[in-house]
């Protein structure tokens, strides 16, 4: 199996132009809305990345609750650390998800939103997030379904080529359709599920899909028989598409609340 994607410098400065989108922005801010943290409240953030969601609902819980947020990148740990210590009670660490250094019953709150997709041992993971979660606490749970893009392209076949090569970056591109029975079998009980799509309807230098292109580009090249000169053109061509107005962008990412009994 090729190598997915690993968040060195390079992919975390890609990642953090990507998270400081409006598009991202404001479904951080709706993401918050449907997990409602609560003053006093302790939550984690498996799998944080740099911070920023983390950081937000340390706002909302405040000095009498607690945040940790925990990676396995220790490049994006210093982007989340370097954010400031101005909320003491927001703590950043090195963790894995399928061996969560924290008791059992711990937590009010357990996120991972982007996160699961990347895991190859995603049952593990959600027992894990079980079994820190104490009982009557929400699971909250983000991932991408990579079937789901609409890009419009005049060489279908060449994006077709790149986006089968991106697959590889995710352990489970296509997680979310499947991601209801699992959390069943870890012993949740699932309380809500809802669709929340990237739209770019024009294109922007400032938006999700824009941010995409890099990541992917950067991903893609040399992968699977696709040549730089290639990945360029097909980068290339989404950019003019753009400038001439007839830039279309859609994919969709699924929220999966559940409840620990
Ligand atoms: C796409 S980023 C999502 C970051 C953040 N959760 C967000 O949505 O803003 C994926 C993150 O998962 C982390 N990650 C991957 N495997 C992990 C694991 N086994 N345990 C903890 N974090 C992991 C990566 O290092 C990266 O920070």
């Amino acid at each position: 199996m090729s190598e997915t994607l690993k968040y060195d410098m390079d992919a975390s400065e890609r990642l953090m132009a990507m998270y400081l989108t409006p598009d991202i922005v404001t479904q951080r801010g709706q993401l918050i809305k449907a997990i409602g943290p609560k003053p006093g409240e302790r939550v984690l953030d498996v799998g944080t990345g740099p911070g920023f969601l983390a950081a937000e609902i340390g706002e909302a819980v405040g000095p009498s609750g607690h945040v940790y947020g925990i990676d396995v990148s220790e490049a994006l740990l210093q982007v989340a650390n370097a954010k400031g210590t101005h909320r003491p009670w927001v703590e950043f660490c090195y963790g894995d998800a399928v061996r969560l250094p924290f008791p059992d019953n711990y937590f009010d709150i357990v996120i991972s939103t982007q996160v699961l997709e990347y895991i190859s041992d995603v049952n593990n993971a959600l027992i894990e997030l079980h079994r820190v979660l104490r009982p009557g606490g929400h699971v909250v749970l983000l991932d991408t379904d990579w079937d789901s893009i609409v890009w419009h392209s005049t060489d279908k076949m060449r994006m077709n080529r790149i986006l089968s090569a991106w697959e590889e970056h995710a352990a489970d591109p296509h997680l979310p359709r499947t991601l209801s029975h699992k959390l069943l079998q870890a012993g949740f009980q699932i309380e809500s599920q809802q669709v929340f799509p990237m739209f770019n309807p024009t294109y922007g230098q400032n938006t999700f899909s824009n941010r995409l292109i890099d990541l992917i580009g950067s991903f893609v090249r040399n992968r699977k028989g696709i040549s730089p000169a290639e990945t360029d053109a097909w980068a290339s061509e989404l950019r003019q598409i753009g400038e001439n107005s007839e830039y279309f962008f859609s994919l969709n990412r699924y929220l999966f609340i559940a409840t620990k009994l």
